[in-house]
């Protein structure tokens, strides 16, 4: 396959125009066949429910070119699962799996030449997206709903990539409520958090940290990742809280450490214990492992480890995962989905 003519090492993370897309409708509980669009626009509806009251919902995975060539998805089945969950607390009718996962491979086939080549330490981001497309003027379910899937060849999110970054609590707001729609992937979760962000890279800080709604005590997780932590005495740590994404990349890292020896623990950190890490992580599809150097909280910075370089045991687990999903490494936990 000949690939388009990009700069693969240097693309970062942005959108890109692709082949095409897929998409599959949804009228009266009835989900029609998976369709290719080359067009990066569609019709909706003025009365769309997801225009007024936000039925929508997304998932973040990638693809990768692994070292004897193939086109591999990580762990697909756990998006559509995730797709599903968030689907169910906004009242919007399911993806089936089968169909989720055709449409995945499908999209990632169509644009093959967009799948960035082995060895460049891009991929490709994949991001399914479910919204209420059919006309709602009271604050009701919506009757049709479209499912698209579009990707986009990427780099890391974080420009540094596996380099530490700084990070701050903004507490003057919320990210999610105890039960809210934290733990799901739904739109709205995100535009909250577009002022905090913004507010956050204006004082120098990439990325920001949530603490608890309810309490203002506890680490719930950064904007778009998890948190994770290497405590000083070598385990695995990270937040329980019922208001945070289960995400996918922690899961996976989670596994690798056990396997690995490492023990894995999962409890409230309170934002007053950070010292208690030698190293702390924000993990995620886009993410992947972004080592985080500080964490500013009021007038506290906290500290983990070196400035310019990632903690041992962070980058151990980070060359795991990364080698599983280039196929440099054996994948024996089944977590690849070939598609060519
Ligand atoms: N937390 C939030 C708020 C996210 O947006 C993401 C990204 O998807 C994650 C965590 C990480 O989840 P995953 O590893 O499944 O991508
Ligand atoms: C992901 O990591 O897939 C995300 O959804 C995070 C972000 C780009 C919103």
């Amino acid at each position: 396959m000949i690939k388009k003519d990009m700069d693969w090492k240097n693309i970062g993370f942005q959108y890109r125009k692709t082949n095409g897309y897929v998409y599959a409708k949804c009228i009266n509980g009835k989900w029609g066949e998976v369709q290719f669009s080359t067009d990066e626009y569609f019709p909706i509806h003025i009365a769309a429910n997801v225009l007024h009251y936000g039925q929508a919902c997304f998932e973040g995975m990638k693809a990768f070119t692994t070292k004897d060539g193939k086109a591999a998805i990580f762990r697909p089945n756990m998006s559509a699962k995730r797709m599903n969950r968030s689907a169910q607390r906004a009242v919007m009718e399911k993806v089936p799996e089968e169909l989720f996962l055709k449409a995945v491979k499908e999209v990632v086939k169509k644009n093959i030449d967009y799948l960035p080549p082995y060895g460049t330490g891009s991929s490709m981001y994949i991001r399914p997206t479910l919204i209420g497309s059919g006309p709602t003027i009271g604050v009701t379910p919506s009757e049709e709903y479209t499912f698209f899937v579009l990707v986009t060849p990427v780099g890391p999110y974080y420009k540094e990539g596996f380099k530490p970054v700084q990070s701050i609590v903004i507490d003057e707001y919320d990210r999610a409520a105890p039960l809210g729609t934290g733990d799901t992937k739904l739109a709205g979760n995100y535009a909250a958090g577009i002022l905090p962000a913004k507010k956050a890279k204006s004082l120098g800080y990439p990325i920001v940290l949530y603490l608890d709604s309810k309490e203002k005590k506890y680490v719930d997780e950064f904007g778009t990742s998890n948190f994770i932590g290497i405590t000083k005495d070598g385990k695995f740590k990270t937040p329980k809280s019922p208001s945070i994404l289960p995400s996918i990349t922690n899961d996976s890292l989670q596994i690798i450490a056990k396997d690995i020896g490492i023990e894995v623990v999962k409890e409230q950190i309170a934002i007053d214990d950070l010292n208690q890490f030698a190293e702390v992580g924000a993990c995620g599809t886009a993410a992947v492992i972004t080592p985080i150097y500080s964490v500013k909280h009021n007038d506290k910075t906290y500290t983990f480890g070196e400035k310019e370089v990632a903690g041992e045991t962070l980058t151990k687990l980070y060359n795991i995962l990364e080698g599983i999903r280039y196929g440099e490494i054996e994948d024996k936990y089944n977590w690849l989905e070939f598609v060519v």
